[in-house]
């Protein structure tokens, strides 16, 4: 079994499972428009089946060691994604991705679920470097690691397609020294 991070306040981050795909296709539905406005897959998802496809994905990257989601449980519901969207093993770095419903947010449970994903990070997986990319006009999101101690290192031109434009990306790091200096 899978690990499972607690993350306190009741918010557990718990890897997907195909049981999992009903109810994060319905938590996806529910949110499609605040999410396409940041994130470019919501219009490919649209059925259980595609949450499904997705679930499944993510398993075999996590089996190869490629990269690492878990769904986020707060008093027994599913209310968001987060995870290492990918893993480089080679050079010990990793990415962090997420999102949370709209009922979830505003109460600081993505900034403790990205907290437990660091020291999952830096201290199980062995790694030296996590990043966090965001839309620079993504308010919400740059907030995170901003509030996580990381270090903006610079903006990515065009990094992202959602819908018809292209957005940049600020490019936040944090290194294993500086997370344990913390
Ligand atoms: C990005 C996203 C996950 C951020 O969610 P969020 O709720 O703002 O983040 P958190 O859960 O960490 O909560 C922080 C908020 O809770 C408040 N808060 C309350 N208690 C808190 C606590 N104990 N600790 C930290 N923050 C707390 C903070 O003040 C902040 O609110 P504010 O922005 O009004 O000041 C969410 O907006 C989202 O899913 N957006 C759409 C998808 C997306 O953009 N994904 C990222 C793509 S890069």
């Amino acid at each position: 079994m899978p690990e499972v991070l607690k993350a306190g306040r009741g918010l557990e981050l718990r890897p997907l499972s195909p049981g999992d795909a009903k109810a994060l296709y319905a938590l996806v539905d529910a949110n499609r428009e605040r999410l396409r406005r940041w994130l470019p897959w919501p219009d490919g998802n649209r059925s259980a089946a595609d949450s499904r496809a997705y679930i499944l994905r993510m398993r075999a990257l996590r089996e190869a060691g490629l990269g690492q989601s878990f769904g986020l449980w707060w008093k027994d519901r599913l209310v968001g994604v987060a995870g290492f969207n990918w893993i480089d093993g080679v050079n010990l770095n990793a990415a962090i991705g997420y999102w949370l419903a709209q009922e979830a947010e505003g109460q600081g449970l993505m900034s403790a679920a990205v907290a437990a994903l660091l020291k999952h990070g830096f201290r199980t997986l062995g790694l030296h470097r996590i990043e966090i990319r965001a839309a620079v006009r993504n308010r919400r999101s740059r907030a995170i690691p901003k509030r996580l101690g990381f270090r903006h290192e610079g903006t990515l031109r065009q990094a992202e397609r959602l819908g018809s434009r292209y957005v940049d990306h600020a490019v936040y790091g944090l290194l294993a020294s500086e997370w344990r200096a913390r």
